[in-house]
């Protein structure tokens, strides 16, 4: 099944570190954000979750919930959380779920069989309270992701919910946005009093909202 940008995403029960998930329910009325591993005790994937550990309290900023997989058993899940633990300074703080049946890897299309057909990519679904899909990433096993990105992404996504914009090129936190084009400019001056920067009558700038 191909998961698309704005469907709702599968609902599905797997053990976990944190024992039994059941997604939906597990996500609750937060954001969520699911991603893949290729296999345990492999050394970019160990770099990874002490990083997601690490940046926890930014994603809890942000009412975003973590959630890793890798297609091993949780018996080897525990065993590579020390490792974790020992060499990244940070311990797991976020389920990891155990899809050794590959049951979760199917449902969301994680195995790229031309890639490896045992091994999943390194997958992101970035996931909303409605439990629609806002963005997917797949990357190589042998590229580690940048999670600052993931926090920008979501950064910039919460923004066009809250506030109507959208963010520019390279955009980072606290630099100028941009009105979505669904907003007249009529709406628009009701949503930003304070004007806006009309380069274009399509590009208007504004300042970030708080
Ligand atoms: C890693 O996590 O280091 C890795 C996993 C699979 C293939 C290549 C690298």
């Amino acid at each position: 099944m191909t998961l698309r940008l704005g469907d709702t995403v599968p609902d599905f029960n797997q053990e976990s570190t944190e024992g039994p998930i059941s997604f939906h329910e597990w996500i609750g009325d937060q954001w969520a954000i699911l991603f893949s591993h290729p296999k345990n005790f492999t050394p970019v994937c160990t770099t990874e979750l002490g990083e997601v550990a690490r940046l926890k309290p930014e994603f809890e900023k942000r009412h975003v919930k973590v959630i890793g997989l890798s297609v091993d058993p949780l018996e080897s899940h525990a065993r590579w959380s020390q490792d974790i633990a020992d060499t990244q300074g940070h311990a797991l703080n976020f389920p990891l779920l155990a899809d050794a049946d590959r049951k979760v890897s199917d449902l969301y299309g994680m195995v790229h069989p031309n890639a490896n057909d045992t091994l999943t990519v390194r997958s992101v679904f970035i996931i909303d309270p409605n439990k629609t899909l806002r963005l997917t990433l797949t990357y190589p096993a042998s590229t580690g992701r940048n999670f600052a990105e993931i926090l920008r992404i979501i950064d910039s996504l919460q923004l066009t919910d809250d506030h109507k914009v959208a963010t520019p090129v390279n955009w980072q936190q606290g630099d100028d946005v941009i009105i979505v084009p669904a907003i007249d400019n009529e709406q628009a001056k009701q949503l930003f009093p304070e004007g806006w920067d009309e380069k274009k009558p399509y590009l208007r700038v504004v300042k970030q909202p708080a």
